[in-house]
């Protein structure tokens, strides 16, 4: 389980995945799936004229990868007050029928969990766009839990290795993600 938003950016380098931070190496792609299937997806910017032609490879298979998941875990910076472009265009990807699929299937979100985190450089940590990321996810019909993170002063909240210095955010990312995966196996029983 765990879906990442990875970028070229100090805060995407630190990949939260369920409790732990993984690779560093500066990407401008989007990770699916879990640490055993960490697949770098080149996405175009959404248009129903490249939707219409041909669907493309690489936005089928990011859905594929987050329609196979449980629960979906999205850590993202804060772009002007809201999401990364990089970001809103993979969700709305993922959000596209394919195949057979009715225009409001929504595989890849339709009952599942979500959780979100972000970190700025601001002493804010990204609220606004979380605010925006939650209610983003609730349209694609996610179930978004209540418990998310924010890391404020991002540029200094870090140690070399990539670990959060403090003890207090760092337990808020174990606990916000053992709660998506308890919330996740129970929508998925
Ligand atoms: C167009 C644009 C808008 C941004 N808006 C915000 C913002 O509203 N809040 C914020 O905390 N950071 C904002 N940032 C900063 C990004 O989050 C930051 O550039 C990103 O995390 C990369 O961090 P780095 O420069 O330390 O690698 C913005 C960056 C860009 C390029």
């Amino acid at each position: 389980m765990g879906v990442a938003l990875e970028d070229d950016t100090a805060v995407e380098r630190r990949i939260v995945a369920p409790g732990k931070a993984v690779e560093q190496r500066p990407r401008r792609r989007i990770v699916g799936g879990d640490r055993r299937q960490n697949v770098r997806h080149a996405l175009p910017l959404y248009s129903a004229a490249i939707e219409s032609g041909a669907f493309p490879a690489d936005a089928e298979r990011l859905k594929r990868v987050f329609a196979a998941q449980d629960g979906l875990l999205f850590v993202s910076p804060e772009y002007n007050g809201s999401v990364s472009p990089l970001l809103k265009n993979a969700i709305d990807w993922a959000s596209r029928p394919t195949g057979d699929e009715g225009l409001v299937a929504l595989v890849a979100y339709r009952g599942k969990a979500a959780a979100i985190m972000s970190a700025s450089v601001s002493p804010f940590g990204g609220l606004r766009g979380l605010i925006h990321l939650r209610q983003i996810l609730s349209t694609v019909q996610a179930l978004v839990i209540p418990e998310q993170v924010l890391i404020p002063n991002a540029h200094a909240a870090f140690d070399e290795s990539g670990a959060l210095k403090d003890a207090l955010p760092a337990s808020l990312v174990d606990m916000t993600a053992m709660r998506l995966a308890k919330v996740a196996a129970a929508l998925a029983s």
